[in-house]
C-alpha cells in the first residue's frame, strides 16, 4: 500500500511505501521488572503473559521485550550464554511460543532484543575461543597479544569502567570487551559469526516474531585495531548482508540502538531503498543533558532550546528520507517525568505534557514500561542497594579517582540505570503488586500513590491520556504522515510544532514550565478554529492573538480548514 504525500512547499506528490509500524505504538518491558508471576521477586514471561489485558487495554500494538535469553546476569541479560534458550528465572521456550500467541490473539506484536556486538563469556563458543589459539572458535571473538611490556594493545576503556581488554592466562592473550569482562565482543569480520547469527536470527523469526531491537548495533562494524568503534568500516555492509540473509520476504520492524548516530548516518540505515533496517533509537536529544566530558554522571540541565533545536533537526532532515524512532526514556535512562517535567505537584500534567509532545511528532512512538502511569526516578540513600552493574562499577571507579560520594550519587540518581528498572507498580498492596516474594531491586516508595490501579480507576489519569495518543495516531494520518514545521523555535518554556499533509493541519503546543505564561501568537495562528485533540487541561478550540498557558500546559488543534 502507499500514500502519497502532499509537499506543500513544492507541490512535488511523493509516494511512500506505508509500512505497518508507521503508526503503531511500541511498549518496552524490562521482564526482570515487569510482573512476578511466581514470586520468586524476578519478573517473569509467566507474568508478562498475564498482563497483555492491561497492554491491549492501553492499545499498543508491539512489544519491545528486553533480553530474556539464558545468561549468567552480570548485565541483566544483555550478555547471552545460550541465543536459543531463555533465561530459567524468565520460563522457557514455550513460554516465549505462548507469549507470542497470547499477544497475537490481541493484535500485538513481540520483538526481541537482540545483542549480537557482545555475548557472555559463558557462550559456549567463548568457553571454546578461551581455550587455545588453535580453537575453531577463536576468530569469533577479538584476541591480541599484550604489547611488549605485557600491557594491553591500547588503552580502549570499557563502557562499564576499566580497561576494555582483558587478559587470560591460558594463552597469554588479551580479548576486546567493550561493556563488562564478561561480555566479550565478537568478531563481526569473521564470516562465521555472520553465518551463526543469521541463523539465529531466522530461528526466532521462524517462532513468529516480528523484528528486533538490535543492542548497540553501531559497534558491529569496528576496526579494533584502529581503534573506530563506532559506525566501523564493516557497518552497513554487515547490515545489508543480514538483510538479505534474514529480513527479507518478511514483512518486519527493526531497530537498531544507536548512540553514535547524526541524522545523515540514520538515513543511511533507515531509507528503504537500503534494505538495512526500519529505523534507529537516536540519542542526541539525550545527550545534550550529559557532561561533554563526564558523560552522565554529571548532568547538564535541560535546555529547551538546544532541545528543540535537536529534535527540529532530525524531524526535518529525516522528514521525506528513512523514519524516526520517538522516546523519552528506555530501560538505561532515568524516568522522563523526573528528567524532564516535574515528578512532584505537576506530575500528572508535566507526564500527559510530555506524552503529547513527543506523540505528535513524525516518527514510530516507544513508551517504556511505568510511564503510561508517571512513574518517577528514585533515591536510594545507599550505593549497596544499587543492582546496575554500570553504576556500582562507575561509582568505585570515580570515587577512587577523587569525585565525592556525594557528587557521584547526584549523577546516579539523576542518571543512573536503576531509576527505569525498579519493579512495575501495580496496586497499592505489598511490593506494588508486582511480587510476593523479595524483589530483586527495591521499590520505589511512592507506590501507594502511583500505581497502575489507581491510574486505571481515574478517568483523568496519565494512562487514559496515553491511550488516546495512541488512538490519535491510528485515526489522523496527519499524525504519521505530516510534515513537520517547528513554532516559537526560540522560545525559552515553549515546544511548540505544527504537523500538515495535505489540507490536515495539526497545531501542537507544550509548556515545559512549571509557570504560566502569555504566548503572543504569530498572524499565521491568530484566529484558526479547530478541534482539539488532546489537552491536559480544559479543551481548546481556537487561537486567538496571545494565549494563557496553564503550568505544563498542552494541547493539539486539528485546524478546521476550508
Ligand atoms: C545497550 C543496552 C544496555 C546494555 C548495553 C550492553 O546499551 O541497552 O542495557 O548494558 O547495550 O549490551
Ligand atoms: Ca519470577
Amino acid at each position: 500500500m502507499t500514500i502519497d504525500v502532499k509537499k506543500s512547499d513544492a507541490g512535488i506528490i511523493q509516494t511512500l511505501d506505508k509500512k505497518w509500524w508507521h503508526d503503531a505504538v511500541i511498549y518496552q518491558i524490562y521482564p526482570r521488572s515487569f510482573m512476578d508471576a511466581n514470586n520468586d521477586g524476578m519478573g517473569d514471561l509467566a507474568g508478562i503473559i498475564s498482563k497483555l489485558d492491561y497492554l491491549k487495554e492501553l492499545g499498543i500494538n508491539v512489544i519491545w521485550l528486553s533480553p530474556v535469553f539464558k545468561s549468567p546476569m552480570d548485565d541483566n541479560g544483555y550478555d547471552i550464554s545460550d541465543y536459543q534458550d531463555i533465561a530459567s528465572e524468565f520460563g522457557s521456550l514455550e513460554e516465549v511460543d505462548k507469549l507470542i500467541a497470547e499477544a497475537a490473539k490481541r493484535d500485538i506484536r513481540i520483538i526481541m532484543d537482540l545483542v549480537i556486538n557482545h555475548s557472555s563469556d559463558e557462550h559456549p563458543w567463548f568457553i571454546e575461543s578461551r581455550k587455545s589459539k588453535d580453537s575453531p572458535y577463536r576468530d569469533y571473538y577479538i584476541w591480541r597479544k599484550p604489547q611488549s611490556d605485557g600491557l594491553p594493545p591500547n588503552d580502549f576503556h570499557s563502557y562499564f569502567g576499566g580497561s576494555g581488554w582483558e587478559f587470560d592466562e591460558a594463552t597469554g592473550e588479551y580479548y576486546f570487551h567493550q561493556f563488562s569482562k564478561k561480555q566479550p565482543d565478537l568478531n563481526w569480520e569473521n564470516p562465521k559469526v555472520q553465518e551463526e547469527v543469521h541463523r539465529m536470527m531466522n530461528w526466532w523469526l521462524d517462532r513468529g516474531i516480528s523484528g528486533f531491537r538490535m543492542d548497540v548495533i553501531d559497534l558491529i562494524g569496528k576496526d579494533v585495531d584502529k581503534q573506530i568503534m563506532t559506525n566501523g568500516p564493516h557497518l552497513h555492509t554487515l547490515l545489508q548482508e543480514m538483510n538479505k540473509a534474514t529480513f527479507v520476504g518478511r514483512d518486519l520492524l527493526t531497530v537498531g540502538e544507536a548512540w553514535s548516530a547524526t541524522p545523515e548516518i540514520a538515513k543511511l540505515y533507515s531509507d528503504p531503498t537500503r534494505d538495512e533496517l526500519s529505523m534507529v533509537f537516536q540519542f542526541e536529544h539525550i545527550t545534550i543533558t550529559f557532561d561533554p566530558e563526564q558523560g552522565k554522571w554529571k548532568p547538564r540541565p535541560f535546555d529547551l532550546v538546544e532541545f528543540k533545536q535537536v529534535i527540529s533537526k532530525w524531524q526535518t532532515e529525516l522528514g521525506d528520507c528513512g523514519w524516526n524512532s520517538l522516546f523519552w526514556n528506555n530501560h538505561d535512562l532515568p524516568r522522563a517525568v523526573s528528567k524532564y517535567g516535574d515528578p512532584g505537584r505537576y506530575r500528572v500534567q508535566s507526564a500527559k505534557m510530555l506524552a503529547t509532545a513527543m506523540h505528535f511528532l513524525k516518527g514510530t512512538p516507544y513508551i517504556y514500561q511505568g510511564e503510561e502511569i508517571g512513574m518517577t526516578n528514585v533515591q536510594f540513600d545507599a550505593i549497596e542497594d544499587y543492582q546496575d552493574i554500570e553504576t556500582l562499577n562507575l561509582y568505585q571507579e570515580r570515587t577512587a579517582a577523587g569525585v565525592s560520594h556525594e557528587a557521584m550519587m547526584q549523577g546516579i540518581y539523576e542518571n543512573g540505570r536503576d531509576n527505569a528498572r525498579t519493579p512495575m507498580q501495580w496496586n497499592n498492596t505489598l511490593n506494588a503488586g508486582f511480587s510476593e516474594g523479595h524483589p530483586w531491586l527495591k521499590l520505589n516508595p511512592n507506590y501507594p500513590e502511583i500505581n497502575v490501579e489507581s491510574a486505571l480507576d481515574d478517568p483523568n489519569s496519565i494512562f487514559y491520556h496515553y491511550q488516546k495518543l495512541i488512538q490519535l495516531r491510528k485515526n489522523h494520518q496527519v499524525i504519521v504522515y505530516g510534515d513537520y514545521q517547528p513554532l516559537f523555535a526560540e522560545h525559552e518554556k515553549v515546544f511548540a510544532y505544527q504537523r500538515q499533509l495535505g489540507n490536515k493541519r495539526v497545531v501542537v503546543i507544550n509548556n515545559f514550565s512549571a509557570e504560566p505564561l502569555e504566548l503572543t501568537l504569530p498572524i499565521s495562528l491568530q484566529g484558526l478554529k479547530g478541534q482539539c485533540l488532546i489537552s491536559n487541561y480544559a479543551a481548546r478550540k481556537q487561537l486567538s492573538e496571545s494565549l494563557t498557558l496553564a503550568p505544563y500546559e498542552s494541547f493539539a488543534l486539528l485546524i478546521k480548514q476550508c
